[in-house]
């Protein structure tokens, strides 16, 4: 039977052939003279300095060690995870690839439900494709029908769970209502940047029932490495056969997949939980902090390493703390969000500090 992602996929994506990079192409021998590689380059030496390794060859295709480093991660969830994954420049380069790999522009449109992250709307109009947008519920939940009728018109459907600017996550019933009803017409991505901040469920459990569910996860947020851009795209066989065809030819520097494997380690993975247990409870302090200030009207549950915060109307709490040195997110642009802004939790000291300028606000 021919798989959803096989009915989707763009003619002419369907006859790429990848491009045949040098370290995609592999091979055997002792003398590696197939990339036009500066092969003596030992007086750079100190420019890799701190580093075991010379950088003067292409990195891997694909960082197989990384990828298995992230599927192992993954699996301490759900044991018999079964999907395929492959190492990204960061989840907006997942976006990206999903939008370029499954969209015809000019044509087709994804759904997306806002507020929510504003690179997949980007995307989509970077590749003349359109984004139909059905906003979230008054408490931030899916219009699960209204999507469900917009799904045979749309390849791509873009949740993200727990939601940026929102904060909250999407109900599991609602994401595996659309699942059963999206799957002869649209691929679901899930969003999962934040997972870690969250003590609901991902859905990665949900992966080996609908092969059409894509969960892009990133190391920017909870293992605090949002200078290396490494993210990943989990899915199953049957779609990553596509995306790979548009993969860029070395697309994960040394560095980052080094830095990446180091992460995932189980040493890694303990002070990423540490970081994490210190940020949800300086996150805990601070919106306690809130509540005693009169200038706030609301004050969002969050999932994340952010909080949502409505302001009274007379007060541009963004300006003003703008003004105080104190840079956050306006979210005056979304109309569900008029006075609220998005503040990034920091250290228990910038917390400190803003809550002083918080104070302040008149
Ligand atoms: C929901 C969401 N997805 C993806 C990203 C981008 O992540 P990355 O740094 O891995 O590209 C962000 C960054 O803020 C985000 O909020």
């Amino acid at each position: 039977m021919d798989s959803l992602a096989s009915k989707l996929v763009p003619q002419a994506v369907e006859k790429l052939i990848p491009y045949q990079s040098a370290r995609r192409l592999g091979g055997n021998g002792h003398l590696w003279l197939n990339a036009n590689e500066l092969e003596d380059c030992a007086q750079y030496g100190d420019l890799s300095k701190g580093s075991n390794d010379k950088y003067n060859r292409y990195p891997d295709f694909l960082p197989h060690d990384t990828a298995a480093a992230y599927i192992k991660y993954c699996q301490q969830e759900v044991a018999n995870l079964d999907t395929e994954i492959i190492t990204v420049r960061g989840a907006d380069e997942a976006i990206d690839l999903l939008v370029r790999t499954f969209c015809h522009p000019g044509k087709d449109q994804i759904i997306i439900c806002p507020p929510t992250y504003g690179m997949y709307e980007f995307c989509a109009d970077s590749f003349a494709v359109q984004t139909c947008k059905i906003p979230l519920t008054d408490d931030f939940q899916l219009n699960v029908e209204e999507i469900k009728q917009q799904l045979p018109n749309s390849p791509l459907l873009f949740l993200c769970s727990p939601n940026n600017p929102t904060g909250n996550s999407i109900n599991q019933a609602d994401i595996i209502s659309l699942l059963e009803a999206s799957k002869e017409t649209t691929l679901v991505v899930i969003d999962e940047a934040y997972i870690e901040f969250s003590e609901h469920q991902s859905a990665l459990h949900l992966m080996n029932k609908y092969p059409h569910l894509i969960i892009i996860r990133t190391l920017s947020k909870a293992f605090g490495l949002a200078a290396i851009r490494c993210g990943f795209l989990l899915a199953d066989q049957s779609v990553m056969t596509y995306v790979n065809r548009l993969v860029a030819p070395y697309p994960i520097a040394d560095p980052t997949a080094e830095i990446a494997l180091k992460a995932l380690s189980d040493d890694g993975l303990s002070l990423m939980q540490q970081q994490t247990d210190q940020l949800i409870e300086t996150k805990q302090w601070f919106k306690q902090q809130l509540t005693y200030l009169d200038s706030i009207l609301h004050i969002y549950d969050s999932e994340t390493n952010f909080i949502l915060i409505k302001f009274k109307e007379s007060i541009d709490a963004y300006q003003q703390l703008s003004a105080q040195g104190i840079v956050t997110r306006n979210q005056a642009h979304e109309p569900a969000l008029m006075d609220c802004v998005r503040i990034t939790i920091g250290s228990k000291e910038s917390m400190l500090e803003t809550l002083n300028a918080l104070k302040k606000l008149n």
